[in-house]
């Protein structure tokens, strides 16, 4: 009885203490906007571009300068506040070191791998820009779940759990696309490569369905198959039927600039392959080329080898991109995400570059400016609402580890390759 007297008091006593808690402590933290997932995107030569998330629908500002005790600029976002945030910031210097912090309410951004606070603007190659280029790849449209990991030919039993949008009647597939193309419209490259499952399951629905997106594109545009565009039991080849093409690997020039584009599919069942017509071709035509600097583009990551890569192609790859100087660098698709290697024939170092999908995290295309003396690849992330949203959800693919698997490096998804003097020589000013 006694001890139950005692413990009302201690309540009593304590009731004005935990208000006061409350009041000083919790609520103004309830009311803060946390910042969570913030991710450097893109760096060129004078902009940046941040995304971050905020727990509350919020209307935050970046502020940047010089240094990291003066950051004197800020841009500020406008319209509904919003949780899932995305800004671009321009007006910068090319080759400057600037710091930069988002605001959120009282709220600043902490530094983190993926928002380190600092960056230096790049420097563009010397010379004029001679044309530039997009790559948006895996489309993969009618797909109904994302982050899956099939192995080629297999239609379900994935290896992990995968992510479904709220709304059925706008998937996923269909409102990221279709910004990333209203985004290449609005950059104006002279062309734009889509590298690859361009479909899901192959169904000439699907394919129709790539096509009338693609055609909204203001620019020519050119396809290449991918291991969800195979043909298996179909009765004819729609990827070829669908997009009128006569041979499914081909070239074509731009600017004195000579681009390949491969077919790196097993019709049957998706596995990557290379028949010995099409190595022949490719022989042959860097041989007649040979004073064409090259841009070479497949679906599989032939040069670099990955698990379903056939060891015996990877090998004549690389034998000849070490016989073709010309060769400037690869542009894969397929893994869906950011990744660089430097290839090293001697001197030379070649490019081998993975471009990331639109699709899912970290929804987006690359923008490719080629000058007299280098080329800049920049990552150029989607930025629509739903956009926003879906490469929040998406970031949990593989249980989380979505940016280790699929973001890539700042450096990764944003350089500048300086070409090496013998491709310099080729360039025709
Ligand atoms: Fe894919």
């Amino acid at each position: 009885m006694k001890k139950s007297v005692k413990w009302h008091i201690w309540i009593a006593s304590e009731v004005p203490r935990v208000f006061v808690l409350l009041f000083v402590f919790i609520i103004p933290f309830l009311l803060y906007a946390g910042i969570s997932n913030p991710e450097l995107l893109s760096v060129t030569e004078n902009s940046f571009a941040l995304y971050w998330d905020t727990d509350k629908a919020e209307l935050c500002a970046i502020n940047y300068g010089a240094t990291r005790s003066n950051m004197d600029k800020s841009w500020a976002e406008s319209g509904k506040p919003k949780k899932f945030h995305f800004l671009e910031v321009k007006g910068l210097k090319p080759g400057k070191e600037y710091y930069y912090q988002i605001k959120c309410g009282q709220e600043k951004s902490r530094q983190t791998r993926m928002s380190p606070g600092r960056f230096t603007t790049l420097t563009l190659p010397a010379g004029k820009q001679l044309f530039s280029f997009a790559v948006l790849t895996d489309m993969h449209i009618k797909e109904d779940v994302a982050g899956l990991i099939l192995l080629p030919g297999a239609k379900k039993a994935s290896l992990i759990p995968g992510f479904k949008w709220k709304d059925p009647d706008d998937p996923y597939w269909n409102f990221t696309n279709r910004n990333a193309i209203e985004r290449i419209n609005q950059l104006k490259p002279d062309f734009t490569i889509v590298n690859g499952d361009l479909t899901s399951w192959f169904t000439e629905d699907e394919f129709l369905i790539a096509k009338q997106m693609l055609d909204k594109l203001q620019m020519p545009y050119y396809v290449l198959r991918g291991n969800h565009d195979r043909v298996e039991d179909q009765p004819e080849d729609l990827f070829k039927k669908v997009f009128g093409l006569k041979q499914s690997y081909y070239s074509f020039e731009q600017g004195g600039f000579l681009f390949i584009c491969l077919d790196s599919v097993r019709l049957k069942d998706g596995w990557e392959d290379i028949s010995q017509e099409q190595w022949q071709w490719l022989e042959s035509t860097l041989r007649g080329n040979a004073l064409e600097p090259t841009f070479i583009f497949t679906h599989y990551q032939i040069g670099i080898g990955a698990p379903g890569i056939n060891k015996d192609d990877q090998k004549r790859f690389l034998s000849i991109l070490e016989q073709n100087p010309q060769t400037i660098a690869c542009f894969y698709g397929h893994q869906h995400g950011a990744r660089v290697e430097m290839l090293k024939f001697g001197e030379r170092t070649v490019p081998q570059i993975i471009v990331p999908t639109a699709k899912e995290y970290p929804s987006g295309f690359a923008l490719v400016r080629v000058f007299e003396t280098g080329f800049v690849y920049n990552f150029q992330s989607t930025d629509c609402e739903n956009c926003l949203e879906w490469r929040s959800i998406t970031r949990g693919e593989y249980f989380g580890l979505a940016p280790e698997i699929n973001g890539g490096s700042l450096s990764e998804r944003n350089f500048v390759y300086p070409f090496p003097l013998e491709i310099q020589a080729l360039v025709k000013k």
